[in-house]
């Protein structure tokens, strides 16, 4: 007999990317696909360190079980790294641990979306957020995306004629769109939250991965400027893209009452986040590396990104258009149609392995009206004399 799955699967199905990296085993393929740091900038030693103190200091609390809500000294740390960053009365009891953000998204549609609710997303938006939100029912709406981030004019519009369930945003350094989102626009989401009284979730694993300009701060920081704002905000953190994504270390905060919620089917899901990678990151925070890891990661990624828009401008000249990142892990590029074949990023996407370099095609990042002359280039995994080679060879493929 066959094995009679749940009906919330009917929503989903495994992403068109996918089969493309299926390809990529081929021999020589320089690859601007993968949406990964780069496992070069891992700070091993401080890691190392930070690991060997959690065994040597409290070995019982770092491989026992633990609270669900996250290990103590953690949030204690995460606090105070939020505190660094512009959200000065974050308290440790106002955040949970999360096994990466990518849990935290999880608990966020588990706790707040029936089947049929509305939430609006950018287009594009972060694909694995699509996934989550659909399993869960959600019926999504794509809020329209420019170089600054999301149009608010447009998102207004759609949360009074919707009145979704919440709002998804990536203001800083999106993926795939890579935009960040002005201070204006910033304002403007959190003044239309009160007023529609909608609530807004911040994704922001990439804010701290900034080039030049500290970014404008997160909606967080920015809610203490807007009364009746930080009732209405989830925010979501991660170590992944800035120290490593195998700790699996995130963070949610969110009003007490969501918080609670949250913390409960946690505690369904996976009981807690792994002590003995908290009590790492606790004590690798502890240590004062981060400051110095982010300087170096920043700076590695500003090298390539600005190799990659460069080489892109020469190369492939007009036939695509792109915003140059001021951080993050991504270049968000359109064929524009001058002088060139394809018109089709998946078509694109298909002559480019044949030419030995991969990428992936836009369309599936967005939830509805997918724009097909899209794709997404991640610079942070390859060298620059690799990169120079990769846009040559995409050059070969228009
Ligand atoms: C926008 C966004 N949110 C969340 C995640 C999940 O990251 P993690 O679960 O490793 O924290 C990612 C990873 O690619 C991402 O791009």
């Amino acid at each position: 007999m066959p094995l009679q799955f749940a009906d919330r699967l009917n929503n989903v199905e495994t992403s068109a990317i996918r089969e493309l990296f299926k390809l990529l085993g081929k021999p020589g393929i320089i690859s601007f696909a993968g949406g990964f740091p780069d496992s070069a900038m891992f700070d091993v030693d401080g890691i190392r360190d930070a690991s060997n103190a959690a065994l040597s200091q409290d070995p019982g609390a770092a491989l026992q079980y633990g609270a669900t809500e996250g290990f103590g000294p953690l949030r204690e740390q995460l606090a105070h790294f939020m505190g660094q960053k512009g959200a000065n009365d974050v308290t440790a009891d106002q955040l949970i641990v999360t096994t990466g953000s990518q849990q935290a998204l999880d608990l966020i549609g588990k706790t707040m979306i029936s089947p049929g609710d509305k939430v609006i997303v950018e287009g594009p938006t972060f694909l694995a957020t699509i996934q989550c939100f659909r399993l869960y029912g959600a019926e999504l709406i794509s809020a329209p995306v420019d170089g600054h981030g999301v149009k608010t004019d447009a998102l207004e519009k759609l949360i009074a004629e919707h009145k979704p369930k919440f709002v998804y945003l990536i203001p800083t350094f999106g993926n795939p769109s890579g935009a960040l989102l002005s201070a204006e626009r910033r304002k403007k989401v959190l003044e239309m939250a009160v007023k529609h009284q909608t609530l807004i979730v911040e994704d922001d694993p990439y804010g701290d991965l900034y080039f030049g300009e500290t970014p404008p701060p997160s909606l967080l920081a920015m809610s203490a400027s807007v009364p009746g704002s930080r009732e209405l905000l989830v925010h979501c953190g991660s170590l992944s893209k800035v120290l490593s994504p195998g700790l699996r270390v995130g963070w949610m905060i969110a009003p007490a009452e969501l918080l609670a919620r949250a913390t409960m089917c946690k505690q369904f899901s996976d009981a807690h986040t792994s002590t003995f990678a908290q009590a790492t990151a606790a004590q690798y925070l502890k240590a004062g590396r981060m400051p110095a890891t982010l300087d170096k990661v920043r700076s590695v990624y500003a090298q390539r990104a600005q190799t990659m828009g460069d080489a892109l401008r020469r190369e492939l000249g007009q036939a695509v258009d792109f915003v140059q990142p001021q951080g993050g892990l991504f270049v968000w590029a359109r064929l524009t149609g001058a002088g060139c074949k394809v018109a089709d990023g998946n078509v694109f996407a298909k002559r480019a392995i044949d030419n030995g370099v991969a990428f992936v095609p836009g369309a599936p990042f967005f939830c509805a009206h997918p724009d097909h002359a899209t794709f997404r280039l991640s610079f942070a995994t390859v060298g620059e004399d690799k990169i120079l080679e990769g846009i040559s060879r995409l050059a070969k493929a228009l």
